[in-house]
């Protein structure tokens, strides 16, 4: 493995400025690049092979849901929208990927461009709009890719992300979920229930209470028909939350969690706020959609905070996280788990090996702290 201060620096010093003068210092473009390219190493073994020697970094598994992670360190939806790149995750260091976020029906998504980055402030802004090919194709993709629920195919867990078709009206979105999970569920180790993003209208709509009640309703009875069906535990079905939810939102949104045996909570999703942004990314910051990165950091703690503080649900701690240090705070706030975006983005692979030692020194710390109390 390339030591994880050799990574860090050669990440920051020459292919972060490399990347982001590419392609015409096009966010979208050099992103598109990036992920055509892992694209191709997943797809040759011996390739996938080398990255994970040199790339790859051992983890302490953590379990929730049900489910067994190979580490604390998830990617977060929205960055293989068509889970096109699942196998080369696990090589970077990653113990889950949620990939998608996919809609019933393809779509192009947002007028380009859609996609700013706030250098300034280790920030994003994106306006994607659920750009993907859509349930059924990028099903197609995971079967050729020979992954299927449970099999570890890509090494690692992975989630689906399902959102709702833009031409959909939300009076009609359940059938529209419905429609993604019936395609999406046999590949997927947990689905993800996408309520939160800022770029669909209409679409944060979906977290209140009732109408909550009835897409949650309808997805886990789903759930439990098949797993009835073939004698399987039951799909985990986590719902992503955005973090400009008020209190009493939370709460509803935790009832209806409960109500409906849902399996966790994923916190957060991008922020309408422009708060904390640095004057020097000013201009900017007008651009319309969801701000990431270092900004959306604190807030989305305290949402995690306040979600795993009174109930037993288990969240997935993702907003802003840019170091070690930040991580550990979103584990010490109640998090099961951690995802990545904009840092990775800002800080690449070095980030998610220096969080999964630390984890994992934390981790053997107390063992030691336990044996000898
Ligand atoms: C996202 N995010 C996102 N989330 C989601 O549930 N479905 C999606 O399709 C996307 N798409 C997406 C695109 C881009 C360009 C960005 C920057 C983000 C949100 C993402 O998963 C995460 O919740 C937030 O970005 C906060 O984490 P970071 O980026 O601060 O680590």
């Amino acid at each position: 493995m390339i030591p994880q201060p050799v990574q860090d620096l050669g990440y920051a010093k020459a292919l972060r400025p490399l990347l982001f003068r590419s392609h015409g210092g096009d966010p979208e473009r050099v992103h598109e690049a990036m992920i055509a390219g892992l694209a191709r190493i997943a797809g040759k073994p011996s390739w996938l092979a080398a990255a994970t020697k040199l790339l790859g970094s051992p983890s302490e598994p953590v379990e929730f849901a049900g489910l067994s992670f190979r580490g604390p360190v998830g990617l977060a939806a929205g960055m293989d929208k068509n889970a096109v790149a699942a196998k080369t995750w696990a090589a970077m260091g990653f113990g889950f990927a949620e990939l998608g976020t996919v809609t019933a029906l393809g779509q192009p998504g947002n007028e380009q461009p859609r996609l700013f980055r706030l250098p300034a402030s280790h920030a994003l802004i994106n306006r994607m709009g659920f750009n993907n090919l859509g349930a059924q194709a990028v099903a197609a993709s995971l079967a050729e890719q020979g992954i299927w629920r449970g099999n570890r195919a890509a090494g690692i867990p992975l989630g689906l992300s399902l959102g709702k078709s833009k031409v959909v009206p939300v009076a009609a979105a359940v059938d529209d979920y419905l429609a993604s999970m019936r395609a999406l569920a046999p590949h997927a180790d947990y689905l993800a229930v996408n309520v939160s993003s800022p770029n669909t209208p209409g679409l944060r709509d979906l977290q209140d209470r009732s109408l909550l009640a009835e897409l949650l309703t309808a997805l886990t009875q789903l759930a439990a028909q098949n797993a009835a069906a073939d004698g399987s535990p039951s799909l985990p079905i986590l719902v992503k939350v955005a973090p400009d939810l008020t209190q009493s939102a939370l709460d509803d949104v935790l009832g209806v969690c409960h109500d409906t045996g849902a399996a966790g909570l994923i916190a957060t999703n991008t922020t309408l706020s422009r708060a904390l942004i640095d004057p020097a990314d000013g201009a900017l910051a007008e651009q319309a959609g969801g701000l990431s990165g270092d900004p959306l950091r604190a807030r989305a703690l305290k949402v995690v905070r306040y979600l795993s503080a009174n109930q037993e649900l288990p969240v997935i701690g993702v907003g802003g996280i840019a170091s070690p240090g930040d991580a550990l705070a979103m584990l010490d706030a109640g998090a099961k788990a951690v995802q990545l975006y904009t840092g990775f983005i800002y800080h690449g692979t070095a980030l998610v090996s220096g969080i999964n030692r630390a984890h994992a020194e934390r981790a053997t710390t107390h063992s030691a702290e336990s044996s000898h109390a």
